[in-house]
């Protein structure tokens, strides 16, 4: 481990905070989970049972915020609607007995394929009304991310759109368990296949007096399949209990209060979208906005302008793509509703946190967090001052440290594996059906080892370095190498296949690929394009290398692995480092 040079000296302090999160160190001495759990829970919660559902909407609906806007909704058209508390438990309540009548009980798996559509955010409160386990999927995936998630979940329902099923008719042969398709725009003019039925006919002859199933707290809430360096995706499992860690990480760190209007850019697919799109907010009575629509900056502006947004949780990615936009474009909108603002998902650079104070008149927040931590772990608080390029302190009541591989805590300054010490409410409860791939993140004495390195300074702040593994970080979304490598040679014409990850000014990483072609096959740029489309299709539009380089071999260890970081070395021009295992 290489000791880490200190960043400059540069503090971006702010003024005192009143409300939320006032005093960090306090926080920190005082701070017990039982004392969130009993701040969250109404004293009337039915018996000792808990639904999130209930916390995050019911009990709304029954209080005076039963009128106050929860969702409000833009589609890609400018279609806008907006829904209470009381109708969102109304129309969860509906398809809570909806999606009881087709069978679905406590446990079962319900996965949900659909666009940010209000059926999504109605469909995730009602699976959980009914304990039964949500699998949100981003829209943009393609048949093979989508049938592996069903199967290795063993899903028994599915909700989707028209669309959207096309995708799946192909891979349905290979998912036997999945007993049922939900559509969710079905026309009159489309014919219902054997497994298929008409969400809209159904929830029409639902009742919406439905009483949230009460659960025990460590029941699974949802899963959400992420990447790893080798192997499948993984099944990130979580339960209803997380929600203590949702609430009080979304009142302290993004700052919610009953006032606001809150956007979170991120899809319900990736965790930030789950978390902190719907169950955060709601949980604190907080109205949300969703936007079904895609990046544009102008329209992003004209967002914050129209609902008035005040607290904004994107993403480094976003915000260096609103950068590029230029200043100009931002004197065309009136945007003082903002007063916070907050990032996740890749090292926010430093020099956006410098625009974001020169245009927004407001510093933005790094947090850091994973799928398997559930909720921000380490953040940038309104309390205190930022240096920019860190990711923040620890939460009140988690700890965080750098370590060696043996679990040995490092001094500041120095690199090291990022770990936390486990026992959070919302860490991962499981890798779905791998018992032995969840153990892995708990192979270092006593620790949960978080695949990222990192180092501490002197002052407490963490600040990122990269990743432990070969896992890609591109825009903020988690590619596995493997993943790809898999789809690449899927292809007719693919011999062998090695993935890294590159570095980018936009995107953090872009995927590049390095390929050996079959026998037969001569290189040109028809053939790179018809790969790399049909990657965009196989797995995901965010998945697909960017680039891909042609090669005669690639350099392999002697067991045969490839080896990736040798290809990242020689394509980065930087030291090559120990080939002692490189087969001859
Ligand atoms: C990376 C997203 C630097 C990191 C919520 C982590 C970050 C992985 C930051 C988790 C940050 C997330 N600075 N890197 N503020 N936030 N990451 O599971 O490598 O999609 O391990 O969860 O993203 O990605 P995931």
């Amino acid at each position: 481990m290489v000791t880490g040079v200190m960043k400059s000296g540069e503090i971006i302090n702010k003024a005192p905070v009143v409300t939320g999160l006032v005093n960090y160190e306090q926080a920190g001495k005082e701070f017990s989970w039982e004392a969130v759990k009993k701040e969250l829970f109404l004293p009337d919660n039915p018996a000792k049972k808990a639904n999130i559902a209930y916390e995050a909407i019911d009990k709304h609906a029954q209080s005076w915020r039963k009128n106050k806007v929860a969702l409000y909704w833009e589609g890609p058209d400018g279609t806008r609607q907006k829904y209470t508390f009381l109708e969102l438990k109304n129309l969860s309540d509906k398809c809570a007995n909806m999606l009881r009548s087709i069978g679905v009980k406590k446990g079962d798996r319900v996965f949900i394929f659909l666009p940010r559509l209000p059926e999504l955010y109605i469909s995730i409160i009602a699976i959980a009304k009914l304990g039964a386990i949500a699998g949100p999927m981003f829209s943009a995936f393609g048949p093979d991310a989508v049938r592996d998630r069903l199967q290795n979940s063993e899903a028994k329902v599915l909700i989707t759109t028209q669309e959207l099923k096309e995708r799946v008719d192909t891979v349905l042969w290979e998912l036997p368990k999945l007993e049922r398709i939900v559509l969710v725009d079905y026309r009159k003019e489309y014919e219902l296949e054997e497994k298929d039925v008409c969400y809209a006919t159904l929830m029409k002859d639902a009742s919406d007096k439905f009483e949230a199933v009460g659960l025990e707290l460590e029941d699974p809430l949802y899963i959400l399949y992420t990447s790893g360096t080798t192997g499948k995706s993984k099944g990130i499992t979580h339960v209803h209990y997380d929600m203590i860690s949702y609430y009080i990480t979304t009142k302290w760190v993004l700052d919610l209060r009953d006032e606001d209007i809150y956007w979170c850019t991120a899809d319900p697919g990736w965790v930030t979208g789950t978390v902190y799109g719907l169950w955060g907010p709601w949980l604190n009575g907080v109205s949300s906005y969703i936007y079904d629509g895609r990046f544009d900056a102008a329209k992003w502006y004209e967002i914050i302008q129209t609902y008035k947004i005040t607290v904004w949780y994107t993403a480094p990615t976003a915000l260096r793509m609103l950068m590029k936009a230029g200043d100009d474009l931002i004197k065309k909108y009136d945007l003082t509703s903002l007063r916070y603002i907050c990032s996740v998902g890749e090292p926010l650079n430093p020099e956006v946190i410098r625009w974001g104070v020169k245009v927004y008149q407001l510093p933005i927040h790094d947090t850091w967090w994973q799928t398997e931590t559930g909720a921000i772990m380490i953040a940038n608080y309104p309390c205190l001052p930022i240096k920019p390029g860190s990711m923040g302190k620890p939460f009140p009541g988690t700890k965080a440290a750098i370590i060696d591989g043996k679990g040995n805590e490092l001094p500041a300054g120095q690199h090291g594996l990022l770990a936390l010490q486990p026992g959070w409410p919302s860490m991962l409860r499981a890798v779905w059906g791998d018992e032995k791939r969840f153990r892995e993140y708990f192979s270092i004495n006593g620790w949960y080892a978080t695949g990222d390195t990192a180092y501490k300074d002197e002052d407490g702040y963490f600040w990122f370095v990269g990743r432990a593994d070969d896992v890609i970080n591109t825009s903020g979304h988690r590619v596995g190498p493997f993943e790809v490598e898999s789809a690449l040679l899927e292809h007719r014409a693919v011999a062998e296949a090695g993935v890294i990850g590159k570095p980018d000014v936009e995107r953090g990483e872009i995927i590049k690929a390095f390929v050996v072609l079959r026998e037969g096959f001569a290189i040109s740029k028809a053939l790179e394009e018809e790969i790399k489309v049909f990657i965009k299709h196989r797995l995901a539009a965010h998945a697909y290398p960017r680039e891909i380089e042609f090669c005669g071999n690639l350099p392999k260890t002697r067991s045969g692995k490839i080896m990736r970081r040798l290809l990242k070395a020689r394509d980065l021009g930087l030291p090559t480092g120990d080939i002692s295992t490189l087969e001859d």
